[in-house]
């Protein structure tokens, strides 16, 4: 087995192509190991998939540069490979930016995109040379002019799916009739007013959510313009699907992102345009691995009901049932049977609540198998507690002998290196940050 080592000192393995995610779980979970924790919950991560989907992105939306939702997940090795590929960050919090600051990424590729922040994070951002951030109130407003009077403020304004996931709307984005006395207030206390933002809602399902979004962005252009503002940018948010099988879903969104784009904005010539998407990068790369601890049959009315009990739960990764309303699948690693029966997963804790599927139908499996769990990267093991004592997943970085001499030489090797958004799409970002260009305009 190839390996490299990146420059952080993270192992990443390369294992042919040809392999599926099945095998190289198969082949992880066979290296024999004294150790205790041989039988610990455990991620694998595919950072070439890393590599496709950043190249996806550019191939359907040329126009827009990615800057990576931190929350979604905020693993290292994400961030330093989405980070020597050339894109931006959307940070929520002064640890955010503090932890990709210390990539050794510019300040004005971050964006603080939370609309309602606490003061000492603003005057942190501010302290980072971090002025590029999102409001959606007057109150918001007065404060950053305490905090951080030179601050590049963007209107965050409200554009909701119904359909998505999780609605964003119920707590952040004005109204758009909102905008002239929030635009005016601005001006009135001398706070920058840059561009417009807006979030239709986490995994959104309809592409129409982006048409309206940008049909709403594009009239507060015009209010900011009435009250003398030329805004320089354009944050479309994020939303974006991630799974393995919503690249359909992908295509449809991008193509009514580009033809709202080109029919709405194209007047402007030197607007930036710029995306948060969190999913659509973290969810496929990651697979979680859990190991079956404990077995328990009940036998009701002759049927067999077998209940297993895996080493995650959802208090760990799947807090995604609740937070992010996922069902995951299980699979099974080992063996296959004709014969299933009735089952149920539950997680480590104690709680009753801790159940990680209801019924399914599965092979009989014995304590010590394992089952994985794919599309486990978004929204899952950034909100792992350590309720009942249970730790998060340690976490095996590979990639394919497809992808490795690329993110080889992104990842090993003297920094800076130059980003992979020049090598791909000369005729959009250069190396230029977002932020710096505004500061020129
Ligand atoms: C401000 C903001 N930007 C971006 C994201 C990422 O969204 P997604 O993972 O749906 O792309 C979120 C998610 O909550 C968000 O709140």
């Amino acid at each position: 087995m190839e390996q490299f080592t990146a420059e952080n000192g993270t192992v990443v393995e390369v294992f042919p192509c040809h392999l599926t995610v099945k095998d190289i779980l198969q082949r992880k979970t066979n290296v024999t190991s004294s150790k205790d924790d041989r039988e610990d919950p455990f991620y694998i991560v595919d950072l070439g998939k890393l590599v496709h989907l950043y190249k996806h992105w550019y191939d359907l939306l040329p126009s827009v540069k990615p800057f990576y939702a931190v929350k979604c997940n905020d693993d290292l090795m994400i961030l330093q490979t989405l980070a020597v590929m050339g894109t931006g960050f959307d940070c929520a919090s002064k640890s955010e930016i503090r932890a990709v600051l210390k990539l050794g990424v510019d300040p004005s590729r971050i964006i603080y995109a939370n609309p309602c922040k606490q003061a000492s994070h603003i005057k942190f951002a501010a302290s980072s040379g971090v002025h590029l951030m999102t409001f959606d109130n007057e109150d918001e407003l007065y404060k950053t002019k305490s905090y951080d009077p030179s601050a590049k403020m963007v209107l965050r304004i409200l554009a909701d799916d119904p359909m998505a996931i999780c609605n964003l709307g119920v707590k952040f984005g004005a109204e758009v009739e909102a905008a002239p006395r929030l635009l005016s207030v601005a001006k009135r206390i001398g706070m920058d007013v840059v561009g417009v933002s807006f979030h239709v809602g986490s995994g959104a399902q309809s592409a129409s959510a982006y048409a309206n979004a940008l049909a709403s962005a594009k009239e507060v252009f015009l209010v900011a313009e009435q009250l003398g503002y030329t805004l320089k940018l354009l944050d479309i948010g994020g939303g974006f699907p991630g799974s393995l099988h919503s690249d359909a879903l992908f295509q449809e969104v991008t193509s009514t992102i580009n033809s709202s784009l080109a029919s709405l904005f194209s007047q402007y010539k030197d607007l930036k345009i710029i995306g948060e998407p969190g999913r659509y990068f973290a969810c496929s790369t990651h697979v979680l691995a859990v190991n079956i601890t404990s077995k328990r049959c009940k036998v009701d009315n002759y049927e067999k009901h077998f209940m297993y009990y895996i080493n995650d739960g959802i208090y760990g990764s799947f807090n995604c049932i609740f937070y992010d309303h996922t069902i995951p699948t299980p699979q099974v690693l080992k063996g296959s049977s004709d014969v299933v029966s009735d089952s149920s997963i539950w997680g480590p804790t104690c709680d009753g609540l801790d159940k990680i599927n209801d019924s399914c139908l599965l092979p009989e499996l014995n304590i010590g198998d394992w089952l994985y769990y794919e599309d486990m990267g978004a929204y899952t093991i950034s909100a792992h507690s350590a309720f009942n004592g249970f730790s998060k997943p340690v976490v095996c970085y590979y990639c394919t002998d497809r992808e490795y001499v690329e993110l080889e030489s992104l990842l090993v090797g003297t920094q800076p290196k130059e980003p992979l958004s020049c090598q791909l799409m000369n005729n959009q970002f250069d190396s230029t940050s977002v932020a710096q260009e505004i500061d020129c305009c």
